[in-house]
């Protein structure tokens, strides 16, 4: 009998790729989220691009924060493994609303922990960041590195972890597996699924995208005075269907028997690219201008940030596979098919 799998989030821009590559590999998988920040349309789209394996898949409109009906969802169905993606990720809404942040992010997933426990499902894998490491002092990042939070967002995550670590050195039953993602970029090559933030957007490449398809007249680049090869600032970006690869590798880690305990993974490519070569590889691809604004630093933003993977390569088994181009060329495909997104004209803002 296949596994099954409970994803948090799931309706979301790395959860919809992760449950397609869960469904691909033969899980059966429930998808709870409250749609907050994702559209139901996605798990639809998730289902079809599934095939024959879409039968397997099941959404549930749930709010992690509702106890009770977590509870009746872990009363009717066996989970073998949860995947925590479901928080909200906004850095700039999280310094203006913290209490939002943490409500949302540590009430949500204590919730979660709680029901899990009492239903003896110990087997997790959490969605954390590379924001964790805050600004650190030399790259690239390994895991064992000091952790600092720059803004409530990052320390919902930092404060998630050491949940984790705590509840594992009270029961030793749990296995974790706490995933930090660099910058996921990208879309399934379909172009069928994407990433849809709502409202403006905060990350580079859907703010690209909006440009390149008309939607905003330039992309402001926050700072060309840093210490890199042109001014801009350095990240990691990796292509969403490589980190929906990762979390299956990280699942076959947690059902190996192997005495894991909780432990952390980068999922990056271990290579750094600049806000200016990321627009560059994106116009060549798209044929499109993306015309730029230049202005000052954000605050807290990191100069470098970029992964070491020797952790991930060696303990879990997966290596990101595509290149700068491919992660534009896939996001170009998602933006020119689906320039709205997920919705119309009339519900974007
Ligand atoms: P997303 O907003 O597309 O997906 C998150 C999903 O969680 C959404 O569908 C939302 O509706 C749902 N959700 C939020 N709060 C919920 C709640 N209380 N109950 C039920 N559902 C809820 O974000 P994403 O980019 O797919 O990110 C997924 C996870 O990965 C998040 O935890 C995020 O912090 C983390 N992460 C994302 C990035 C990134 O750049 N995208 C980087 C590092 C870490
Ligand atoms: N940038 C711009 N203009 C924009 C948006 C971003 O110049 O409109 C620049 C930023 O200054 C940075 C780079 O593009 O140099 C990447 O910025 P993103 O906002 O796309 O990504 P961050 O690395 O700042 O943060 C993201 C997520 C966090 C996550 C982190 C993990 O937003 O949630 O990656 O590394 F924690």
């Amino acid at each position: 009998m296949a596994e099954s799998i409970l994803v948090t989030g799931g309706a979301g821009y790395i959860g919809s790729h992760t449950v397609l590559q869960l469904l691909l590999s033969g899980f059966r998988v429930v998808v709870v989220d409250n749609l907050n920040n994702s559209a139901a349309v996605a798990i639809k789209r998730v289902s079809e691009l599934a095939g024959e394996f879409g039968k397997n898949l099941a959404f549930q409109q749930i709010d992690l924060r509702d106890k009770a009906a977590l509870n009746k969802l872990f009363d009717l169905t066996h989970f073998d493994a949860v995947i925590h993606f479901a928080g909200l990720k906004a850095v700039g809404e999280s310094v203006q609303k913290p209490l939002l942040y943490y409500n949302n992010n540590l009430i949500g997933t204590i919730s979660l922990l709680e029901v899990m426990a009492a239903h003896r499902c110990m087997k997790l894998v959490f969605s954390s960041s590379a924001t964790v490491y805050g600004c650190p002092k030399e790259v690239p990042c390994r895991e064992e590195f000091p952790l600092s939070a720059l803004n409530p967002y990052g320390r919902t995550k930092i404060i998630i972890e050491e949940i984790c670590r705590d509840i594992h050195c009270a029961d030793s039953d749990w296995k974790i597996i706490l995933l930090r993602y660099f910058n996921p970029v990208g879309a399934h090559s379909s172009g069928y699924i994407g990433d849809d933030p709502h409202g403006v957007p905060n990350n580079l490449m859907p703010f690209v995208q909006q440009v390149a398809v008309g939607r905003r007249p330039a992309l402001t680049v926050y700072g060309n005075d840093y210490s890199t090869k042109d001014g801009t600032g350095v990240r990691d970006y990796i292509h969403v269907v490589d980190l929906a690869d990762g979390h299956v590798s990280a699942l076959k880690k947690l059902f190996e028997g192997s005495n894991i305990g909780c432990e952390a993974y980068n999922l990056g490519t271990g290579k750094g690219t600049t806000v200016l070569e990321m627009v560059a590889a994106f116009e060549s691809v798209s044929g499109k201008k993306v015309p730029l604004v230049m202005a000052g630093r954000r605050p807290g933003d990191a100069e470098i940030l970029y992964a070491s993977t020797a952790k991930a390569e060696k303990e879990l088994k997966w290596k990101a596979k595509y290149s700068i181009e491919e992660m534009c060329r896939d996001q170009w495909n998602w933006a020119s098919k689906n320039p709205y997104g997920y919705g119309s004209p009339d519900s974007s803002d």
